[in-house]
Order: structure tokens, then C-alpha cells, then sequence
């Protein structure tokens, strides 16, 4: 496939914020990052607070200038070519505001017409965006009067005002209710299947798990893993999750929890829900030992969850054994 046919194209990208007036040290926010991305697909950028997500979306979207390297969106390069760039896109940054002084709509038509919309279009999308969004009955209310949920959904429900080519997403479900941000998912598998590409940041790895066709994981401005979901689970292949439910907690529980070394514990009620990393038979085994300790009424034991990868590949090499 040539270069021009993705959607975005990173070489060795870099940015480096200096160091704050005389106090610490510069921060490599990101840190040589090469990576393409396909058209048509929705791409997940993982990691934890401060890996760079946002730093590498700012750039991505023309905000931000590289210290060095290279990025091109559908070919155009960020920094030489910033409007054409622009003109392709449409992007929710995370700290980026709503426009406080007008209404839910004028922010939607706003939007539009900066994108070159018919006014008689955009008001006929305004209508149909603001009934997926459950803004209709907020339209005329300025933005400063409602509620943060409502201000990120006037955010998010720009970018389906347009059909630029790609859309940026930093964290998009921020602050939205769960039924609103499962309907939000459904919109942007649309939008996907339309042949739009989507980059989204997401802190909620069940969100990405679910959403993206292609994940990068990246901490302290390196990739630390790149794939689909398949691709992923294989590379931390070995890791387990269980889910055990006594009748009541057995008393030694938690010592021997402990001793198994689980990469990530949980205890609720009387359900203990682990994620190990391990041989299949030995997990087995160490499953029917926690299970003697007590009267066991549901043993649940499958691969590993997004969730456990993440973990998984973030331990520091010290931690892995
Ligand atoms: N304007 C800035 N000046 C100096 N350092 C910055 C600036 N913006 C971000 N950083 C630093 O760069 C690193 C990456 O920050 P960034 O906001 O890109 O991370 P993130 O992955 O988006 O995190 P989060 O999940 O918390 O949103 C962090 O160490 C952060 O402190
Ligand atoms: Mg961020």
C-alpha cells in the first residue's frame, strides 16, 4: 500500500516541552513515535495519565509543533501544510471549550459554516445531530448555562456536523452518562463504516476493546504495544482472568491471593476476581487450591481482558518475571 492511502503517517516524531523557567528537567512528551494508520478504521490510543496521548493529538491536529519528525494526515504534512491539514479534520481535544457565549445550536452551525456547510444544510443536520445527542431541548440555552455532560456533548456532537475525512477524539466520554456514550459508540461505528477514520484516546479500555480495530499502547512518549484486540491477547498470551463467588469469603483468602501473584486483585462481596499469568494447567491448579479454601458457588476462568494486557505491558521489566 503506498503512504498517500493512510489516513495518518508518523516518522520518529518527537516533542520535547522545555523545562518551566529554571525549575526541572524538559519533558519528552513524546518520544520518537513511528506508526501508520489505514483509512477507514477506528484507531485507539491507550495509556496511562501523561504517556502523551493529548501531546500527540495536539500535534496530529496542527495545534502543536513538533520538535522534530514528521506526521502527514491523508498525505499533508502538519507542519508545512497546516490549513490543508485543517481543512481535512475534526477534532475534540481534551481541554478544548464549546464556544461559552452561544447556544448549543449557533456552536453546531458555527462549526458547520467554518467547514464550508450551506447554512440550509447545516441547519438541517444541526436538527438531526442535536436529536442524537438529546440536545433539542438545550438548543437555545448558551453553553456556560449547562452542565459539564452537556457541554461535552455539544463538543462531540461537532465533529458529526461535518464528513472531514478523519476525526480526532481525546477522551471523548468524558462526563457522558453511560446510555448517551453507548449510543455515541454506535454513531462512530457509523461514521467508520462510511469510510471516515477515527482516532480516539481512551482512558476506558472496555470502550477501546470495543470500539477500535487497531490499538496503540503507549507510555512516557514510546509505543509499547501495537495491534488489534487478537494480536494484543496473543502478546501477553499466558494471562488469565478469574472470577470466583463463595458462599462466604474463606477467612485465608487474601494471604493466599497474595502468595499466587496476581497481576491485578479484586474483591467484592464474595467474589474474588483475579488476572494471572501463568501456564493453562498450572492456572488450573491454582484455581481448584483457592476454590478448596471454601464452598464455591461460580467459577468463571477465560483470557485475558484488555484491561489485564494493559497492566501487563505497563509493569515496569523489573516486575516481569
Ligand atoms: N504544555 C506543557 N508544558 C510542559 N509539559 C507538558 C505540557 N503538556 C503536557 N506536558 C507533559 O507532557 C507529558 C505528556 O502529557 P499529555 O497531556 O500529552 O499526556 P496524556 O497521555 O494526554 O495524559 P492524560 O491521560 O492525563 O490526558 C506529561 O508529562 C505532561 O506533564
Ligand atoms: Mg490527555
Amino acid at each position: 500500500m503506498s503512504q498517500d492511502e493512510n489516513a495518518l503517517q508518523v516518522e520518529e516524531l518527537v516533542k520535547v516541552y522545555p523545562a518551566k523557567a529554571g525549575r526541572g528537567a524538559p519533558v519528552r512528551a513524546v518520544d520518537g513515535m513511528s506508526f501508520a494508520v489505514r483509512r477507514g478504521e477506528i484507531f485507539g490510543l491507550l495509556g496511562p495519565n501523561g504517556a502523551g496521548k493529548t501531546t500527540l493529538l495536539k500535534i496530529l491536529t496542527t495545534l502543536l509543533r513538533p520538535t522534530s519528525g514528521r506526521a502527514r494526515v491523508l498525505g499533508c504534512d502538519v507542519v508545512a501544510q497546516p490549513l490543508e491539514v485543517r481543512r481535512r479534520i475534526s477534532m475534540v481535544i481534551q481541554e478544548s471549550a464549546a464556544e461559552m457565549f452561544l447556544t448549543a445550536r449557533d456552536n453546531l452551525l458555527t462549526y458547520a459554516r467554518f467547514h464550508y456547510l450551506a447554512a440550509a444544510e447545516a441547519r438541517r443536520r444541526a436538527a438531526v445531530v442535536m436529536e442524537k445527542f438529546h440536545l433539542t431541548p438545550e438548543a437555545d440555552r448558551k453553553v456556560q448555562d449547562l452542565s459539564g455532560g452537556f457541554r461535552r456533548r455539544v463538543q462531540v456532537a461537532k465533529v458529526f456536523m461535518v464528513d472531514t475525512p478523519v476525526v480526532f477524539l481525546d477522551e471523548f466520554s468524558t462526563g457522558m452518562d453511560p446510555i448517551l456514550k453507548r449510543a455515541v459508540m454506535g454513531y462512530l461505528r457509523e461514521e467508520a463504516a462510511s469510510g471516515r477514520t477515527i482516532v480516539l484516546t481512551t482512558q476506558v479500555l472496555s470502550e477501546a476493546e470495543e470500539l477500535c480495530d487497531d490499538i496503540l499502547i503507549m507510555n512516557q512518549g514510546k509505543e509499547v504495544a501495537r495491534g488489534d484486540l487478537y494480536a494484543l491477547k496473543l502478546l501477553s498470551r499466558g494471562l488469565y482472568e478469574i472470577t470466583m463467588t463463595f458462599d462466604q469469603l474463606p477467612a485465608r483468602i487474601e494471604a493466599e491471593l497474595a502468595r499466587l501473584q496476581p497481576v491485578r486483585v479484586h474483591i467484592e462481596d464474595n467474589t474474588v476476581e483475579l488476572a494471572l499469568k501463568a501456564e493453562e494447567a498450572e492456572v488450573l491448579e491454582r484455581v481448584s487450591a483457592l476454590a478448596r479454601l471454601g464452598h464455591v458457588l461460580k467459577v468463571e476462568v477465560s483470557g485475558a481482558s484488555l484491561e489485564d494486557i494493559f497492566i501487563e505491558l505497563l509493569r515496569g521489566p523489573e516486575a516481569k518475571s
